[in-house]
This record gives C-alpha cells, structure tokens and sequence, in this order.
C-alpha cells in the first residue's frame, strides 16, 4: 500500500479486488437453488473499473438517478439488467427512462399517474414505504413512515387503482429500509410486509428487498451474517413461492457490501500541531473526498502506514485540509508518533467515499487504483492535477447567457 502512495501520489483512494471478488461470491452463494437475484447499488461507488467487476461476477445493476442508469447503459446491452429507483424524478427523465426499457421503480402516487399516462409506458415497480426502518444514522434510515421514500401502505389501494385504470402492469414491489442496517430482523420484517403486500397485485414477477447490508466499521461490530440472514430469507421464499408464476424471483441491491472494505483512502500528513488539548495531523485530504465521518460521525480505522510497527501511544485528532473548522475526519485516535510525510490509511472507505467527493475549496479529486490479485496495481482514475482542476472550471463557465424576462 505504501508503493501506491509513493508511486501514485497521495491523495488517492485504493480498493482491493480480491476483497470485492470475496464480498460477490458470498451473495452470490447464498441462495443456492433459490430464484435470488442481485444488483449493485452503483451509488456506493461507480467507478468503471468496479462496475465492469461487479458484473462480470453475474450482478446487475441497481441505480438512483438518470446519470447512474446512462453510465450502466455503457455496460450491458440489456436494459433490463438496469433497475432504476427514481426519486423526485422529472418527466424528462421518465420519458428517456420509458423509451430506454430501463425497468423504472415509482416511490410515489404523483409519478405513478404520470407514468401511466405515458402513451408507452407499459410495466413498472413500485416502491413501498414499509414503515420499518433502519440504519447506520438517522440521515440513512428510508424506510420510517416518516421518511421521504415510497408509497405509503395506506396508498396501495389507490395505486393498484391507477394502474388498472390505464391498463399498466405493476410487475414489481420494492422496498429499501435504509443503509447499514443494525438489526437483520428489521430487514427481515420488511420482507415480510412486501410479501404480505405482494397479494394485492396480480401482476407481479418479483419482489426486490433493497440492499442497507451492513459493515463493520469498527473492530468492535460483528460483520454481518449472510449465512444466517440467508437461511432466514430462505424460509421466506420457500413458504412464498408456492402458486406464484414461472420466473418469479426475488432481487436485492446492497452497495456498500461489495466494496466497503475493500477501498482505503491514502492520505499524508502534512501538519502537526498541539492546540492546547488537542494534538491535531493534518492530512493532504478532507471532507470533500471523504465526507461521511462529517455527515454521519462516521468512524473510519486509521492506520499510520509509515510507522506500522512502532506502539500507538499517542492521541491524534485528524484534520482535512478543508477551509471549515468541522473538516475533522477523526477524533481522539490512538497512533504511534507521526511525523511530516507519514503516509495514513482511511480503511473501509470503498464506499460513499469517492462517489461522495466534491471539489470544495476548488480542490482536486484524488487518483483512483485498482489492487489486482495478482499483486500488481492499476490506476483507474488519475488524479487531477491543481492546474487541470482550475482549467476545467474555467472552461465550463465561460459562456455567460442572458435570459430575457
Ligand atoms: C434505493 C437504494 N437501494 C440500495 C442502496 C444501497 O444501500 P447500501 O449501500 O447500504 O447497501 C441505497 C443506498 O442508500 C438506496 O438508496
């Protein structure tokens, strides 16, 4: 890991193949002689690179924006191997979904009258809003009655209703209780609500549970069982399966199960100071590549790479090089005694990590590398160099345009 650093330059975001290889092989072995499907939830992170191994492995792919569903296009011929979660969407955005052939899951009653008043809409999902969530943080939970996402049970009727009335077909219930999910048993009670649900539309050829798998960010949490949440769902699907149709099968779309912990992000400490209590390092990254210590506390390990064999006994609080007071991405963190240029890991960051970035304070986004299994490293996205960062921005708002009222 340190080689990257030195070759690659620092910031940059790592991510070992052989750990997302491991994480599909286990979904993908879960359900053996089940009709389980799976999707890559692309926003955890929808590099290229990761999304063409994702697929390879047999995954489809899971979107939730226009954006997302035209970058999958770029990798499968298939549309249908595309489902599309939209939320607020526009009727543009409907429209190229609809002559696309993307499979569209509606969360609402407004869009659902929408599509089915498109002269070509045929066939759709709807998304469900449980009244059961869960999550890592409250910011993360969609599946509260409360939360923005789906259609309201009290709502089916009228659902139904709509599609009957112009001769649509809902071939699909979807639900998606919230990311990083504490309790499987939640997970499990939605699914039993969908499949309960289930019985009030004729025309369904699938269920998809969502995603929200959880990982184990601190050395403290359990990883999350597949095994066991596995023979669970089973039992569901066998009870559930009699009387329905041929291909019908259930999907799920985690994200950050397939490439959490497999991405570090490699950073290098570039200041060191004591403010009276508090003994900060200062890193050559921050909140706009990795933001989800600020927006939902999140705990990321660090590691100090220099000093890996030297005795952590120092406490470090570790600062981005963001222009805000908040840009914090650790607190209090045992380490051994840095020094300028030592070269510290953010691990478990393959997901929300760069998908999430931004170019705040103007700054450039970090290279991407890809850990092959055979040792060797790739570089999947360059870095952007200070100069090209500013040249692009420059470029893009040259045209000035006035607008006559
Ligand atoms: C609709 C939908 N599906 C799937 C996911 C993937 O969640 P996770 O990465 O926690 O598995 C998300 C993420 O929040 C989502 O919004």
């Amino acid at each position: 890991m340190l080689q990257v650093a030195r070759q690659l330059g620092t910031p940059c975001y790592v991510y070992n193949e052989a750990v997302i290889m491991r994480q599909s092989r286990i979904v993908l072995d879960t359900f053996e002689n089940q009709p389980v499907k799976w999707l890559y939830a692309i926003k955890a992170n929808d590099n290229p690179h990761i999304l063409s191994l994702i697929q390879k492995s047999g995954i489809g792919f899971d979107t939730v924006s226009f954006e997302e569903v035209l970058l999958c296009r770029h990798f499968t011929d298939n549309p249908r191997q595309i489902f599309y979660t939209e939320n607020s969407m526009s009727d543009a955005e409907m429209d190229a979904a609809i002559q696309m052939g993307v499979i569209l899951n509606i969360g609402s009653l407004k869009r659902l009258e929408r599509f089915c008043r498109h002269p070509e809409a045929t066939e759709c999902c709807v998304r469900i809003n449980p009244a059961i969530g869960d999550g890592h943080h409250a910011r993360v939970n969609t599946g509260d009655s409360e939360s923005k996402f789906g259609i309201r049970i009290g709502q089916i009727e009228e659902a139904v209703a709509l599609a009957k009335k112009y001769g649509k077909r809902i071939i699909g219930l979807h639900a998606h209780i919230g990311s990083g999910i504490k309790e499987p048993e939640n997970l499990i009670a939605a699914m039993k609500v969908l499949i309960e649900l289930s019985k009030e539309f004729s025309d369904l050829t699938f269920i998809n549970f969502g995603g929200g798998m959880p990982t184990p960010y601190r050395s403290s949490e359990k990883p999350f069982d597949m095994a066991h949440f596995g023979r669970l769902a089973s039992a569901l699907f066998e009870a559930d399966l009699k009387g329905r149709p041929e291909g019908f099968h259930y999907l799920f779309e985690p994200g950050r199960w397939f490439v959490a912990e497999a991405g570090f992000l490699l950073t290098k400490v570039q200041t060191i100071k004591d403010q009276l209590e508090t003994r900060y390092l200062g890193t050559d990254t921050g909140m706009h590549h990795l933001m989800r210590p600020i927006i939902y506390d999140a705990w990321h390990d660090v590691v100090n790479l220099t000093k890996i064999e030297h005795t952590p006994d120092q406490l470090y609080t570790i600062s981005g090089n963001i222009c805000e007071s908040g840009d914090i991405l650790a607190f209090d963190r045992l380490l051994p005694e840095a020094e300028m240029d030592d070269v510290l890991a953010f691990c478990d960051a393959g997901a929300y990590g760069m998908t999430m970035a931004s170019q705040y304070n103007r700054r450039a986004l970090p290279a991407e590398a890809l850990l092959k299994t055979d040792g060797t490293f790739q570089i999947i996205r360059p870095a952007q160099t200070a100069e090209e960062t500013v040249a692009e921005f420059l470029d893009k708002c040259r045209f000035t345009t006035t607008i006559n009222s």
